[in-house]
């Protein structure tokens, strides 16, 4: 538990911390300020770096909560656990596999309208993004609440 924990709260943390900068302050900045032109290159390369550090996280977040399973639930492995970690694990597999989602489809469709110089396909593609990303922030925004305060309230 003492590095398993840690290593997954800072996987959270990086998750969840950079879909909240993406959109609430680089998105309105970009919008402000640059030209269509300018501002989906920019999408496609910042998503880039950022999504690997996702599959990073969610890597992390697997392994570390993988372990600290049979730590807290002895034999009864998942059984042995409380009703927080089921809501944790299940939300977050459903995140994982929006992140999949919008990384094999509308992410691999930036990338290819930006590299055509299609403005109209790549808009479409960062909207669709948007508002997935939205979707993962908000049930990272619940999955934090429900982990932390979870063994208070709901078992
Ligand atoms: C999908 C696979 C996941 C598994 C198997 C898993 C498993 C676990 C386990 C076993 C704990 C320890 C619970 C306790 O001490 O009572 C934990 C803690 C935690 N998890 Fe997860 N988790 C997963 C995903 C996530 C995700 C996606 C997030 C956030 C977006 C998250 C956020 C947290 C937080 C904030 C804690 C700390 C709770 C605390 O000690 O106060 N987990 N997780």
């Amino acid at each position: 538990m003492m590095i398993a924990l840690p290593l997954h709260l800072l996987a959270a943390v990086i998750w969840l911390g950079g879909m909240f900068f993406a959109y609430t302050a680089l998105r309105p900045a970009a919008v402000e300020l640059l030209t269509q032109e300018q501002r989906l290159p920019l999408w496609a390369g910042v998503l880039k770096t950022f999504f690997n550090w996702v599959w990073l996280s969610i890597i992390t977040l697997l392994v570390t909560g993988g372990w600290m399973i049979p730590l807290l639930g002895g034999m009864g492995g998942v059984d042995g656990v409380g009703i927080h970690v089921h809501i944790m694990l299940l939300i977050g597999i459903f995140m994982m596999l929006i992140f999949m989602h919008v990384f094999f489809n509308p992410f691999k469709k930036l990338k290819w309208a930006v590299a055509e110089h299609d403005w109209i396909a790549a808009g479409t593609a960062l909207t669709q993004i948007r508002k997935l990303v939205l979707l993962n922030l908000i049930l990272g925004i619940i999955t934090i609440l429900i982990a932390s305060s979870g063994r208070y309230w709901l078992s």
